[in-house]
């Protein structure tokens, strides 16, 4: 039985391997359950035996619950080498509004993605540093910034491996960027990373009813609201209508 466990959770094991091949060739990004039904279907198609794609999906399942973080890789590699991944690759205009209104610095790219909200920093004059977990983003970056003549500085890594540093960014930018901000100790540490007069600029999906009024509002008061808005509008991630989250907030 443990042997076997061992085994379910090798990152060599071939039923792994021959998923996340699949996944990365042809994949369409989605819900776990739908991408695990889209395999079993692409398995009997090609003459897997019903119960024999039904076990491979419960390890692969078994293999994506105990390894999250390469879960989160894949899914996003997929999404950055699939043309017709539906996001915007023009900079976040909310972003563009609030920079217009700041003296360029540091500003910090958190969750940096292809690069899209980077770039146009740097071009606005910005000395830009950015992260992700994705390789496949940050190759799309490096290259975006090689053709327009900028540089960033960007690090492969997660939430919780990237140095934020004290009190040394102007401005930080969460965009779609997949942190908590119900996350209290990561959030102290983007707060404590930003200099005294800096911004961090959120923008994301609403995560749904609060169980109490101006909940997130209240959060951010140790910071000068400068924008807070919760309305729905068409989201640069999914490109589809929903409740969305903006917030620029200068830190005292
Ligand atoms: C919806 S995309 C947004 C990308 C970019 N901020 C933008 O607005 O275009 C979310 C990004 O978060 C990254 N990501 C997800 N989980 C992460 C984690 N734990 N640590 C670092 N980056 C993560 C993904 O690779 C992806 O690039």
């Amino acid at each position: 039985m443990l042997l076997e466990l061992l085994l379910l959770l090798l990152p060599s094991d071939p039923v792994w391997q021959s998923f996340s091949d699949w996944f990365s060739r042809e994949g369409i990004p989605g819900a776990p359950a739908d991408v695990l039904k889209a395999y079993s279907s692409t398995l009997t198609s090609q003459g897997t035996s019903a119960a024999t794609a039904e076990a491979a999906v419960k390890q692969v399942q078994a293999y994506l619950t105990a390894h999250p973080r390469e879960a989160l890789t894949l899914h996003f590699n997929r999404i950055y080498a699939w043309t017709e991944a539906p996001f915007s690759r023009e900079p976040s205009a909310f972003l563009k509004k609030v920079a217009a209104t700041r003296r360029p610095g540091r500003a910090l790219d958190i969750a940096m993605g292809q690069g899209r909200n980077s770039i146009y920093l740097a071009k606005a004059g910005w000395t830009v540093s950015g992260y992700d977990i994705s390789d496949e983003a940050l190759r799309q970056a490096a290259r975006l910034a090689a053709e327009a003549g900028i540089t960033l500085d960007t690090k492969l890594a997660s939430h919780d491996e990237y140095d934020l540093g004290q009190a040394q960014w102007d401005l930080i930018v969460m965009s779609f960027a997949f942190t908590r901000l119900s996350d209290e100790a990561y959030m102290k540490r983007v707060h404590d990373s930003l200099k005294p007069g800096g911004v961090l600029l959120v923008e994301g999906f609403n995560g749904g009813p609060r169980p109490e009024p101006n909940m997130i509002l209240k959060a951010f008061l140790s910071y000068h609201v400068l924008v807070f808005e919760d309305l729905p509008d068409v989201a640069d991630w999914g490109r589809i209508k929903a409740p969305l989250l903006r917030m620029a907030l200068e830190k005292k």
